[in-house]
């Protein structure tokens, strides 16, 4: 067998190894964000862009937000942007990472080897990493557009707030775990796609896209390795515990498809914005509004694998 210089010695006892997951963990040194040279952010920064996409208001053509000042609608964006970002922090410290820090440690006694060990903690600073770029990306807009908009005055996100809901309600602490698991297993595969949002539009910021083109660089790894190790803990829970896997996998889609309109009232209060209470109401009433994310394409793919697909109650577009 061939050695690998940068990964642990053959574990001799016979645990579980994937190919996908031994060449991730051998390329992270020349693909992870966190290797590459940081841009200078202010020196990229154009004020003449937009910080977030229209598109992505769940108000844009609402008569209130038509009617407001251009001022007014920078500010809005701009809020947007630092709830986007403070969004994929709060997910990455307290969804994804709790969940890799499960899998380092084998916590649902899985018989990962451990090359899952070394890409899981590669992984984990990945995400340690993808947060201080969305701090630094908040800041710098902060800082370019003079409006002090903290992190703070944001109520916990959507995903988080379900997820503790969901692993507070667990009977007892392996399931709790693999509710934990599972919220980290759909925000890895599907995470890309809420990133996508930002890069692929040509109105807005640079650094904004550039912050999450980068990113997104390493969750589409990410991807594979939460797939990976989805598939071998799977193989190997109960089938009571693989339901209430499942069903954590639903309530996290659920989750993470919602506009978060506790987040878009607390803004528009801090704004004291008139009538920006009612058209935040009126976009939450919108039923032609659709959801935020709607590519779980890769869960998909995952629960056909496990031959689930059919069984879940979500309904997959
Ligand atoms: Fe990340
Ligand atoms: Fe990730």
């Amino acid at each position: 067998m061939t050695a690998w210089p940068s990964l642990p010695d053959h574990d001799p006892a016979d645990r579980v190894e994937s190919a996908i997951i031994t060449r991730l963990a051998l390329n992270w040194g020349h693909r992870a964000a966190v290797k590459k040279p940081e841009p200078d952010l202010d020196e990229l920064f154009d004020r003449e862009k937009l910080d977030y996409p229209n598109e992505l208001l769940p108000f844009a053509d609402h008569d209130r937000f038509l009617s407001l000042t251009d001022d007014q609608q920078n500010q809005l964006r701009a809020w947007a942007w630092i709830a986007f970002n403070k969004n994929v922090m709060d997910v990455e410290q307290y969804v994804v990472n709790p969940g890799f820090d499960l899998v380092a440690h084998d916590g649902l006694d899985t018989g990962l080897g451990s090359t899952f060990a070394t890409a899981v903690h590669q992984a984990m600073v990945d995400e340690q990493y993808h947060t201080l770029m969305h701090l630094n990306a908040s800041a710098v807009t902060r800082r370019q557009r003079g409006w002090a908009m903290p992190n703070q005055a944001l109520p916990d996100v959507q995903t988080l707030r379900v997820q503790r809901t969901v692993t507070a309600d667990a009977p007892d602490p392996r399931r709790r775990a693999i509710s934990i698991f599972a919220f980290m297993t759909v925000a890895e595969v599907s995470i890309s796609s809420y990133l996508d949002l930002i890069s692929e539009n040509d109105a807005i910021q640079s650094v904004n896209r550039a912050t999450v083109r980068l990113h997104n660089r390493d969750e589409y790894c990410h991807s594979s390795i939460a797939d990976e190790i989805a598939g071998a803990v799977y193989d190997t829970l109960g089938p009571d515990e693989r339901r209430h896997f499942l069903d954590g996998l639903v309530d996290a889609m659920n989750a993470f498809s919602s506009n978060d309109y506790s987040t878009w009232h607390t803004i528009v209060d801090l704004m004291e914005l008139e009538g920006g209470r009612a058209m935040i109401d009126d976009a939450e009433h919108d039923t032609r509004r659709s959801k935020l994310v709607q590519d779980f394409s890769g869960i998909h793919r995952l629960c056909t694998k496990l031959g689930v697909a059919e069984k879940m109650s979500f309904e997959w577009t």
